[in-house]
Protein backbone atom coordinates (compact mmCIF):
# COMPACT_ATOMS: atom_id res chain seq x y z
CA UNK A 1 0.00 0.00 0.00
CA UNK A 2 1.31 3.18 -0.75
CA UNK A 3 2.29 5.38 2.31
CA UNK A 4 0.53 7.76 3.43
CA UNK A 5 1.84 11.85 3.79
CA UNK A 6 0.42 14.90 5.49
CA UNK A 7 0.84 18.37 5.19
CA UNK A 8 -1.26 21.55 5.84
CA UNK A 9 -1.19 25.22 5.78
CA UNK A 10 -2.71 27.81 7.52
CA UNK A 11 -5.55 29.97 6.09
CA UNK A 12 -3.67 33.51 6.08
CA UNK A 13 -4.64 34.64 3.29
CA UNK A 14 -3.64 34.26 -0.91
CA UNK A 15 -0.64 32.33 -1.51
CA UNK A 16 2.13 33.51 -3.17
CA UNK A 17 4.73 32.28 -5.09
CA UNK A 18 6.95 31.24 -2.20
CA UNK A 19 3.92 28.78 -1.15
CA UNK A 20 3.71 27.80 -5.04
CA UNK A 21 7.82 26.55 -5.32
CA UNK A 22 8.70 26.04 -1.84
CA UNK A 23 5.45 23.43 -0.90
CA UNK A 24 3.13 23.14 -3.47
CA UNK A 25 4.75 22.07 -6.43
CA UNK A 26 6.70 19.20 -4.43
CA UNK A 27 2.69 18.56 -3.06
CA UNK A 28 1.26 17.60 -6.45
CA UNK A 29 4.21 15.29 -7.28
CA UNK A 30 3.33 13.66 -3.97
CA UNK A 31 0.27 12.76 -5.58
CA UNK A 32 0.95 10.58 -7.78
CA UNK A 33 3.08 8.06 -5.48
CA UNK A 34 1.48 8.21 -2.10
CA UNK A 35 -1.53 8.86 -0.24
CA UNK A 36 -2.14 12.50 0.46
CA UNK A 37 -3.93 14.30 2.68
CA UNK A 38 -3.85 18.13 2.48
CA UNK A 39 -5.14 20.17 5.51
CA UNK A 40 -6.32 24.04 5.72
CA UNK A 41 -5.33 24.66 9.40
CA UNK A 42 -7.44 26.82 10.57
CA UNK A 43 -7.69 26.04 14.06
CA UNK A 44 -3.88 27.45 14.18
CA UNK A 45 -5.21 30.21 12.24
CA UNK A 46 -7.09 31.08 15.19
CA UNK A 47 -4.31 30.93 17.59
CA UNK A 48 -3.17 34.13 16.41
CA UNK A 49 -5.53 35.65 14.99
CA UNK A 50 -8.00 34.84 17.70
CA UNK A 51 -8.73 38.39 18.82
CA UNK A 52 -10.09 39.15 15.28
CA UNK A 53 -11.77 35.60 13.64
CA UNK A 54 -13.62 37.55 10.82
CA UNK A 55 -11.05 36.51 7.56
CA UNK A 56 -10.60 32.98 8.13
CA UNK A 57 -13.00 31.73 6.88
CA UNK A 58 -12.58 33.63 3.52
CA UNK A 59 -8.97 32.66 3.82
CA UNK A 60 -10.26 28.76 3.61
CA UNK A 61 -11.20 29.70 0.51
CA UNK A 62 -8.46 31.41 -0.84
CA UNK A 63 -6.34 28.82 0.06
CA UNK A 64 -8.49 25.76 -1.50
CA UNK A 65 -8.54 28.23 -4.72
CA UNK A 66 -4.79 28.40 -4.85
CA UNK A 67 -3.93 24.91 -3.93
CA UNK A 68 -6.58 23.48 -6.60
CA UNK A 69 -5.13 25.99 -9.07
CA UNK A 70 -1.38 24.86 -8.30
CA UNK A 71 -2.63 21.04 -9.32
CA UNK A 72 -4.09 19.46 -6.05
CA UNK A 73 -6.48 17.21 -7.42
CA UNK A 74 -9.31 16.06 -5.00
CA UNK A 75 -9.46 12.77 -7.41
CA UNK A 76 -5.68 11.80 -5.43
CA UNK A 77 -6.06 13.75 -2.40
CA UNK A 78 -8.33 14.38 0.77
CA UNK A 79 -8.45 17.66 0.58
CA UNK A 80 -9.73 19.17 3.73
CA UNK A 81 -10.22 21.99 6.26
CA UNK A 82 -8.97 20.88 10.11
CA UNK A 83 -11.79 22.24 11.54
CA UNK A 84 -14.20 19.94 9.83
CA UNK A 85 -12.81 16.96 11.16
CA UNK A 86 -13.55 17.15 15.50
CA UNK A 87 -10.90 14.53 15.98
CA UNK A 88 -8.40 17.07 15.84
CA UNK A 89 -9.71 18.25 18.80
CA UNK A 90 -9.59 15.21 20.80
CA UNK A 91 -6.54 13.87 19.68
CA UNK A 92 -4.94 17.33 20.99
CA UNK A 93 -6.43 16.91 24.44
CA UNK A 94 -5.21 13.29 24.43
CA UNK A 95 -1.70 14.14 23.93
CA UNK A 96 -1.81 17.53 25.84
CA UNK A 97 -1.94 14.74 28.80
CA UNK A 98 1.57 13.36 28.32
CA UNK A 99 3.20 16.86 27.04
CA UNK A 100 5.82 17.50 29.47
CA UNK A 101 5.59 21.97 29.52
CA UNK A 102 9.25 21.30 29.07
CA UNK A 103 9.12 20.47 25.67
CA UNK A 104 7.02 23.18 24.34
CA UNK A 105 9.26 25.84 26.82
CA UNK A 106 12.68 25.02 25.30
CA UNK A 107 10.89 24.86 21.36
CA UNK A 108 12.97 28.00 19.53
CA UNK A 109 10.23 29.04 17.42
CA UNK A 110 8.05 29.65 20.26
CA UNK A 111 10.64 32.30 21.92
CA UNK A 112 10.87 33.56 18.44
CA UNK A 113 7.72 34.11 17.41
CA UNK A 114 5.77 35.41 20.54
CA UNK A 115 8.32 38.24 20.31
CA UNK A 116 8.00 39.05 16.57
CA UNK A 117 4.16 38.97 16.03
CA UNK A 118 3.46 42.93 16.77
CA UNK A 119 0.05 43.75 18.33
CA UNK A 120 -0.91 40.32 19.64
CA UNK A 121 -0.59 38.70 22.42
CA UNK A 122 0.42 34.97 22.15
CA UNK A 123 0.78 34.50 25.92
CA UNK A 124 -1.93 31.92 25.56
CA UNK A 125 -2.06 28.29 26.36
CA UNK A 126 -2.66 27.13 23.25
CA UNK A 127 -0.26 28.83 21.23
CA UNK A 128 2.57 27.86 23.63
CA UNK A 129 0.91 23.81 22.58
CA UNK A 130 0.75 25.14 18.82
CA UNK A 131 3.36 21.81 18.26
CA UNK A 132 0.79 19.30 20.62
CA UNK A 133 -1.75 20.34 17.66
CA UNK A 134 0.19 19.90 15.08
CA UNK A 135 1.19 16.46 16.39
CA UNK A 136 -2.11 15.58 16.41
CA UNK A 137 -3.04 16.64 12.71
CA UNK A 138 -0.31 14.44 11.44
CA UNK A 139 -0.78 11.35 14.00
CA UNK A 140 -4.43 11.75 13.78
CA UNK A 141 -4.02 9.72 10.43
CA UNK A 142 -1.14 8.18 11.04
CA UNK A 143 1.31 9.75 8.13
CA UNK A 144 4.43 7.91 7.46
CA UNK A 145 5.58 11.02 5.99
CA UNK A 146 5.59 14.93 6.54
CA UNK A 147 6.80 17.09 3.81
CA UNK A 148 7.66 20.43 5.50
CA UNK A 149 10.14 23.56 5.12
CA UNK A 150 13.21 23.55 7.21
CA UNK A 151 11.24 25.79 9.26
CA UNK A 152 9.34 23.39 10.77
CA UNK A 153 12.02 20.54 11.19
CA UNK A 154 11.89 21.37 15.35
CA UNK A 155 8.23 21.25 15.19
CA UNK A 156 7.80 17.64 13.52
CA UNK A 157 10.59 16.63 15.78
CA UNK A 158 8.25 17.35 18.78
CA UNK A 159 5.19 15.21 16.92
CA UNK A 160 7.81 11.92 16.84
CA UNK A 161 8.86 12.59 20.38
CA UNK A 162 4.98 12.58 21.38
CA UNK A 163 4.62 9.28 19.04
CA UNK A 164 6.98 7.62 20.89
CA UNK A 165 5.81 8.84 24.40
CA UNK A 166 2.12 7.96 23.68
CA UNK A 167 3.09 4.52 22.30
CA UNK A 168 5.33 4.27 25.54
CA UNK A 169 1.66 4.67 27.75
CA UNK A 170 -0.75 3.15 25.82
CA UNK A 171 0.79 0.78 23.35
CA UNK A 172 2.49 0.73 19.94
CA UNK A 173 -0.17 2.85 18.46
CA UNK A 174 1.10 6.07 16.80
CA UNK A 175 3.67 5.39 14.01
CA UNK A 176 6.24 8.30 14.18
CA UNK A 177 6.12 10.90 11.13
CA UNK A 178 9.42 11.25 9.07
CA UNK A 179 10.20 14.21 7.63
CA UNK A 180 10.48 15.17 4.03
CA UNK A 181 12.28 18.21 3.40
CA UNK A 182 11.62 20.31 0.55
CA UNK A 183 14.49 20.80 -1.68
CA UNK A 184 13.45 24.26 -2.97
CA UNK A 185 16.06 27.13 -2.11
CA UNK A 186 14.23 29.76 -0.20
CA UNK A 187 12.12 32.09 -2.73
CA UNK A 188 12.89 35.78 -2.69
CA UNK A 189 10.59 38.59 -2.67
CA UNK A 190 10.43 41.77 -4.57
CA UNK A 191 13.21 43.39 -1.83
CA UNK A 192 15.16 40.20 -1.35
CA UNK A 193 14.47 38.89 1.41
CA UNK A 194 12.05 35.80 1.90
CA UNK A 195 8.96 36.06 -0.20
CA UNK A 196 6.49 36.69 3.02
CA UNK A 197 2.99 38.42 2.81
CA UNK A 198 4.14 39.81 7.12
CA UNK A 199 7.39 42.30 4.53
CA UNK A 200 4.95 42.83 2.18
CA UNK A 201 6.74 41.72 -0.54
CA UNK A 202 5.16 38.92 -2.33
CA UNK A 203 3.67 38.05 -5.80
CA UNK A 204 0.69 36.14 -5.28
CA UNK A 205 -0.27 33.38 -7.09
CA UNK A 206 -3.96 34.68 -7.94
CA UNK A 207 -1.80 38.16 -9.43
CA UNK A 208 -2.52 38.72 -12.96
CA UNK A 209 0.37 38.85 -15.02
CA UNK A 210 0.16 42.50 -15.04
CA UNK A 211 0.33 43.13 -11.30
CA UNK A 212 3.36 40.44 -11.51
CA UNK A 213 5.62 42.20 -13.88
CA UNK A 214 4.56 45.60 -12.15
CA UNK A 215 6.31 43.75 -9.02
CA UNK A 216 8.99 42.33 -11.11
CA UNK A 217 9.91 45.75 -12.70
CA UNK A 218 10.12 47.10 -10.00
CA UNK A 219 12.65 44.33 -8.06
CA UNK A 220 15.76 45.12 -6.64
CA UNK A 221 18.68 43.62 -8.24
CA UNK A 222 22.23 43.55 -7.22
CA UNK A 223 22.70 47.20 -5.50
CA UNK A 224 25.95 47.27 -6.59
CA UNK A 225 25.05 47.38 -10.26
CA UNK A 226 23.53 50.96 -10.24
CA UNK A 227 23.85 52.04 -13.78
CA UNK A 228 23.09 49.90 -17.27
CA UNK A 229 26.60 49.99 -18.05
CA UNK A 230 27.79 48.14 -14.32
CA UNK A 231 28.52 45.11 -14.58
CA UNK A 232 26.54 42.87 -11.51
CA UNK A 233 26.50 39.80 -9.37
CA UNK A 234 23.95 36.99 -10.25
CA UNK A 235 24.98 35.41 -6.88
CA UNK A 236 23.98 38.62 -5.02
CA UNK A 237 20.41 39.36 -6.94
CA UNK A 238 17.01 38.06 -5.99
CA UNK A 239 15.69 38.26 -9.74
CA UNK A 240 18.49 35.36 -10.67
CA UNK A 241 17.23 33.53 -7.85
CA UNK A 242 13.82 33.70 -9.38
CA UNK A 243 15.47 32.64 -12.54
CA UNK A 244 16.01 29.24 -10.94
CA UNK A 245 13.12 28.54 -9.61
CA UNK A 246 11.02 29.74 -12.56
CA UNK A 247 13.73 29.34 -15.64
CA UNK A 248 14.20 25.89 -16.94
CA UNK A 249 16.29 26.94 -19.90
CA UNK A 250 19.81 26.25 -19.00
CA UNK A 251 21.32 27.26 -22.18
CA UNK A 252 19.71 31.24 -21.19
CA UNK A 253 21.16 30.91 -17.97
CA UNK A 254 24.49 30.68 -19.20
CA UNK A 255 23.30 34.10 -21.07
CA UNK A 256 22.47 36.13 -18.10
CA UNK A 257 25.39 35.08 -16.11
CA UNK A 258 27.47 36.14 -19.17
CA UNK A 259 25.93 39.06 -19.96
CA UNK A 260 25.70 40.34 -16.16
CA UNK A 261 28.70 39.72 -15.36
CA UNK A 262 29.93 41.99 -17.97
CA UNK A 263 26.63 44.38 -18.65
CA UNK A 264 26.12 42.46 -21.55
CA UNK A 265 22.19 42.74 -21.07
CA UNK A 266 20.84 45.34 -18.60
CA UNK A 267 18.63 44.59 -15.18
CA UNK A 268 15.70 44.87 -17.53
CA UNK A 269 16.16 42.60 -20.24
CA UNK A 270 16.56 40.01 -17.63
CA UNK A 271 13.57 40.83 -16.03
CA UNK A 272 11.46 40.32 -19.20
CA UNK A 273 13.14 37.46 -19.65
CA UNK A 274 12.32 36.00 -16.27
CA UNK A 275 8.39 37.35 -16.76
CA UNK A 276 8.56 34.97 -19.66
CA UNK A 277 9.16 32.41 -17.79
CA UNK A 278 6.67 33.41 -14.73
CA UNK A 279 3.54 33.76 -17.50
CA UNK A 280 4.44 30.19 -18.91
CA UNK A 281 4.08 28.54 -15.55
CA UNK A 282 1.49 30.77 -14.55
CA UNK A 283 -1.21 30.09 -17.38
CA UNK A 284 -2.52 26.74 -16.46
CA UNK A 285 -2.42 27.60 -12.96
CA UNK A 286 -4.30 30.80 -13.69
CA UNK A 287 -6.82 29.21 -15.97
CA UNK A 288 -7.46 26.46 -13.38
CA UNK A 289 -8.28 29.39 -10.68
CA UNK A 290 -10.51 30.91 -13.16
CA UNK A 291 -12.44 28.16 -13.24
CA UNK A 292 -12.91 27.34 -9.56
CA UNK A 293 -14.03 31.01 -8.71
CA UNK A 294 -16.59 30.48 -11.57
CA UNK A 295 -17.94 26.84 -9.47
CA UNK A 296 -18.18 27.91 -6.15
CA UNK A 297 -20.93 24.42 -6.04
CA UNK A 298 -17.64 22.31 -7.03
CA UNK A 299 -15.54 23.84 -3.88
CA UNK A 300 -18.09 23.20 -1.71
CA UNK A 301 -18.59 20.00 -2.58
CA UNK A 302 -14.65 18.91 -2.97
CA UNK A 303 -14.32 20.47 0.74
CA UNK A 304 -17.19 18.53 2.35
CA UNK A 305 -16.17 15.03 0.59
CA UNK A 306 -12.37 15.38 1.29
CA UNK A 307 -13.82 16.24 5.56
CA UNK A 308 -15.84 12.84 5.22
CA UNK A 309 -13.09 10.75 4.33
CA UNK A 310 -10.68 12.20 6.43
CA UNK A 311 -13.32 11.57 9.40
CA UNK A 312 -13.27 8.13 8.63
CA UNK A 313 -9.80 7.78 9.41
CA UNK A 314 -9.56 10.00 12.05
CA UNK A 315 -11.97 7.96 14.01
CA UNK A 316 -10.54 4.45 13.50
CA UNK A 317 -7.33 6.17 15.16
CA UNK A 318 -9.62 7.85 17.76
CA UNK A 319 -11.43 4.48 18.85
CA UNK A 320 -8.27 2.97 18.81
CA UNK A 321 -7.14 5.42 21.45
CA UNK A 322 -9.65 5.39 23.22
CA UNK A 323 -9.73 2.01 23.70
CA UNK A 324 -6.01 1.85 24.97
CA UNK A 325 -6.44 4.22 27.59
CA UNK A 326 -8.90 2.28 28.44
CA UNK A 327 -12.24 4.52 28.53
P1 LIG B 1 2.48 28.63 7.68
O1 LIG B 1 2.32 29.74 8.62
O2 LIG B 1 1.24 27.91 7.32
O3 LIG B 1 3.62 27.70 8.05
P2 LIG B 1 4.17 29.92 5.76
O4 LIG B 1 3.75 31.19 5.09
O5 LIG B 1 5.23 30.01 6.78
O6 LIG B 1 2.84 29.32 6.32
O7 LIG B 1 4.58 28.88 4.63
C1 LIG B 1 4.24 27.52 4.57
C2 LIG B 1 5.32 26.78 3.85
O8 LIG B 1 5.50 27.32 2.52
C3 LIG B 1 6.69 26.89 4.50
O9 LIG B 1 6.91 25.91 5.47
C4 LIG B 1 7.63 26.74 3.32
O10 LIG B 1 7.83 25.36 3.04
C5 LIG B 1 6.87 27.34 2.16
N1 LIG B 1 7.28 28.74 1.91
C6 LIG B 1 6.66 29.87 2.30
N2 LIG B 1 7.32 30.96 1.88
C7 LIG B 1 8.40 30.52 1.19
C8 LIG B 1 9.48 31.16 0.48
N3 LIG B 1 9.58 32.49 0.40
N4 LIG B 1 10.41 30.36 -0.11
C9 LIG B 1 10.32 29.02 -0.06
N5 LIG B 1 9.33 28.36 0.58
C10 LIG B 1 8.38 29.10 1.20
NA1 LIG C 1 5.84 28.71 8.72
Amino acid sequence: MAKRVFSGMRPTGKLHLGHLAGALTNWVRLQNEYECLYCIVDWHALMSDYADSSRIRKNCKEVLLDWLAAGLDPEKSTIFVQSHVPQHAELHLALSMITPLGWLQRNPTYKEQILNIQNKDLGTYAFLGYPVLMASDILLYKAEMVPVGEDQSAHLEISRELARRFNNFYGEILPEPQMLLTPTPKVPGTDGRKMSKSYGNSIDIADSPEEMWNKIRTMITDPARERRTDPGDPEKCPVWDLHKVFNDDKEQHKEIIKGCTTAGIGCVQCKKMLMEHVKRVMEPIHERRRYYESHSENLRNIILAGAERAQILAQQTIDEIVNSIGF
